[in-house]
């Protein structure tokens, strides 16, 4: 079973959930999201970026889901960041959802510009009741730091690209230090990782898939992640990880698959364009 995470607000996270980059069709959103309640997800990710949160408010009020069983996140753009901004956004976020509060709501990428604004906004939501959580994605720890030197609460949660082969062991480390839970993001690697003979082998010793190691993999290594798939089958997998467990050999094993490739793109550097700090 997927197992809570508490964060350092007091609020609980499941620690695997269902993530929905790329889902936008509405047939189709609304089918996976069937999948994966009944498969037992109840932590659903979007972002304004994925230009899906229309469908998902469609989607929860068709299936009508249980508000108080799900975690729901979402994340302001970057076009959308500074104070005002930040707070209009997530008003428009929220009733494109069909809800009166997400449970966590994240800074998408860290921008320079309205860096701590956007931050102040964030803080100001929660305040508002209008998110119950805030926290960042695709921070490095330059910009953690950076932000603690105004924020008057730290992000709760860091959600950013992690998998086999980019396996963020420092910033994980730094994270789970300041009291910060890491999020992956593309834990399959969206998908690239998948035919990988080391982690063929081992799903064969093990009779599961790929990705189901994978999963097991981050599980084990005590961070929350969220895969996306559109397949029932696929979804239903992707949460079928409870009954077995890898070895040190094989968690050290899947931990030489490191070699910084990325899926995503690489989040810029405060310090590269701020001189002030
Ligand atoms: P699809 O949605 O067609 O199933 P990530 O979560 O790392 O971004 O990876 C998502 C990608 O991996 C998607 O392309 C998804 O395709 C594919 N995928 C997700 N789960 C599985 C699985 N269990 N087996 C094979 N491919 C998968």
């Amino acid at each position: 079973q997927v197992k809570l995470l508490t964060l350092a607000d007091g609020q609980k996270m499941p620690q695997e959930g269902f993530g929905m980059y790329k889902i936008t069709d509405q047939s189709t959103l609304t089918a996976a999201m069937k999948y994966a309640y009944d498969a037992g997800y109840r932590l659903f990710d979007t972002a304004q970026l994925y230009k899906n949160e229309a469908e998902i408010g469609n989607a929860l009020k068709e299936l009508a889901l249980p508000r108080e069983e799900l975690f729901i996140t979402t994340k302001v753009a970057e076009p959308n960041q500074g104070y005002q901004q930040t707070i209009t956004s997530v008003k428009e976020s929220l009733r494109k959802l069909q809800l009166d509060y997400v449970n966590l709501l994240l800074i998408h990428w860290p921008i320079e510009k309205y860096f701590f604004d956007t931050w102040a906004a964030l803080e100001e939501l929660k305040k508002q009741g209008l998110t119950r959580s805030i926290g960042v994605s695709n921070y490095q720890m330059i910009h953690l730091q950076y932000l603690a030197t105004q924020a008057h609460e730290m992000p709760v949660v860091n959600q950013i690209e992690c998998h086999p082969r980019l396996n963020q062991r420092p910033l994980i480390k730094y994270d789970k230090n300041h009291q910060i839970v890491t999020q992956a993001w593309s834990p399959l690697g969206r998908g690239t990782i998948l035919t990988n003979p080391v982690i063929e082998k081992i799903a064969k010793a093990h009779d599961k898939s790929s990705a189901q190691i994978v999963l097991r993999w981050h599980l084990q290594n005590g961070i929350a992640f969220i895969p996306k798939s559109v397949h029932e089958k696929r979804i239903k997998q992707n949460i079928d990880i409870y009954d077995f467990s890898l070895t040190d050999k094989e968690m050290t094993a899947i931990d030489a698959l490191h070699d910084f490739t990325r899926v995503g793109k690489e989040p810029a550097l405060v310090y590269e364009y701020n001189q002030k700090w």
